[in-house]
């Protein structure tokens, strides 16, 4: 329609056009509505190497919903981009990590980040595996381990005129709506153990180091001044 048409329009037929365009008619179509979803989680392995396994279980509803699960990332672990850029190359999986990840710092000099799993087509469910790692932790005054929280995951449909901005796919450019879809969840909240290191060990080693470093000077020195110049 013209502009001018438009402008000329009684006011009535004005206004249904733009309660039409504002009404979250669309909502209704979506297929993400009334969603029954249950997520079981799982973490494998030992150690610092450690990897979430998910099972994504929904009723029948339409398949053209589309899902993402969004995790955050504490300072204490981490999902390595490399690692996670070979699985999306593969076709495993596809994760998008938003920020920076150092997979070097520890814990205390680490900020989390977001992460989020775009689940692919499925009928009845789904497996994900998510793999990540623990971060070292600053050694404590008695050693033994450190707590690592895995955050409880959100499910996301994606659903217009829905509260949540959030990257579309793992191209991360346009943003899309999604809704914070409430599940069931089969699992309890996860807390890891990290060894940690002793801090009483420290002045121990402190000193065996100086003292070689010592040694290593003195020797030094004397070959230096036993060699003819
Ligand atoms: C959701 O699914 C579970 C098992 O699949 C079922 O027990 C439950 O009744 C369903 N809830 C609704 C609201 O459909
Ligand atoms: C989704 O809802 C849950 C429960 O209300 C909340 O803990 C979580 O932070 C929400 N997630 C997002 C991404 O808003």
């Amino acid at each position: 329609m013209h502009l001018k048409q438009f402008a000329l329009a009684p006011r009535p037929f004005q206004m249904l056009i733009i309660l039409l365009l504002i009404s979250p008619n669309s909502s209704k179509d979506s297929p993400c509505q009334s969603l029954n979803v249950s997520l079981t989680q799982k973490i494998d392995n030992e150690g610092f190497h450690r990897e979430l396994k998910w099972l994504l279980e929904r009723g029948p509803t339409s398949l053209q919903c589309k899902l993402a699960i969004r995790l955050d990332v504490g300072p204490e672990m981490y999902l390595n981009p490399d690692q996670i850029a070979d699985l999306n190359r593969l076709g495993h999986l596809s994760v998008l990590i938003v920020g920076d990840v150092d997979v070097e710092a520890p814990a205390h000099l680490s900020k989390g980040h977001i992460t989020y799993i775009y689940v692919p087509p499925f009928a009845e469910r789904v497996s994900l595996n998510v793999p990540f790692h623990l971060r070292y932790q600053r050694a404590q005054i008695s050693g033994g381990y450190g707590k690592v929280i895995v955050n409880k995951p959100s499910v996301l449909a994606l659903s217009p005129q829905s509260e949540i901005k959030a990257p579309c796919d793992i191209s991360n450019g346009v943003l899309c709506s999604w809704r914070n879809v409430s599940y069931q969840a089969l699992f309890d909240e996860v807390e890891l153990l990290v060894p940690v290191g002793d801090l009483d060990d420290y002045p121990l080693v402190s000193i065996v180091t100086l003292l070689l470093g010592c040694a290593g000077c003195i020797y030094t020195l004397s070959v230096l001044s036993t060699t003819p110049l």
